[in-house]
């Protein structure tokens, strides 16, 4: 463990935290996948391409976490199952309907909303201690603000009032 890296902050905590979020963004690019090939009607076909790009983005996430946890030795888990248990948002539950469309990005939008509130939790934890992963929670909070927007405004006006 590099432990002259973090000075003035658990460490055990800081691991703990970025392999909750590993596993919430492993869970959030499956679901976004699984809309993208589950939701059916009206602008599905361009709302699937955005959720698509997301789910990009969050695997892209995930590598980004999984090399700050190669700092400290940690590698991802050897379980597909241990993901589930480790996360922190879990996925909000989604829609029967696949015509539903609002429905499944309501799911996203509280996704997003639980993965901001978790790097805000690892900013604050490592920030002024733990630089490296302050600036990686940093980078990976404008990434999910964005996220939950470019998502709401996919909602019907309707919905999007209701949120
Ligand atoms: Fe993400
Ligand atoms: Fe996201």
């Amino acid at each position: 463990m590099k432990r002259l890296e973090v000075s003035g902050v658990d460490e055990r905590k800081v691991v703990e935290k970025l392999l909750s979020a590993f596993a919430d963004e492993w869970i959030a690019a499956y679901y976004y996948t699984l809309t993208a090939y589950s939701i059916k009607g009206n602008l599905s076909e361009e709302i699937a391409e955005h959720f698509l790009k997301e789910a990009e983005d969050e695997i892209r996430h995930a590598r980004m976490i999984a090399d700050r946890l190669q700092d400290f030795d940690i590698d991802p888990p050897r379980e597909f199952t241990k993901l589930w248990e480790l996360s922190g948002c879990k996925y909000p539950p989604i829609p029967e309907d696949p015509y539903d469309i609002d429905g499944w990005i309501k799911a996203a939008v509280e996704a997003e909303r639980c993965a901001i509130k978790a790097y805000k939790e690892l900013y604050d934890l490592t920030h002024g201690y733990d630089p490296v992963t302050e600036e990686l929670a940093e980078d990976l909070l404008r990434d999910e603000v964005h996220h939950e927007t470019m998502l709401r405004n996919l909602l019907s006006k309707e919905a999007a009032k209701k949120l």
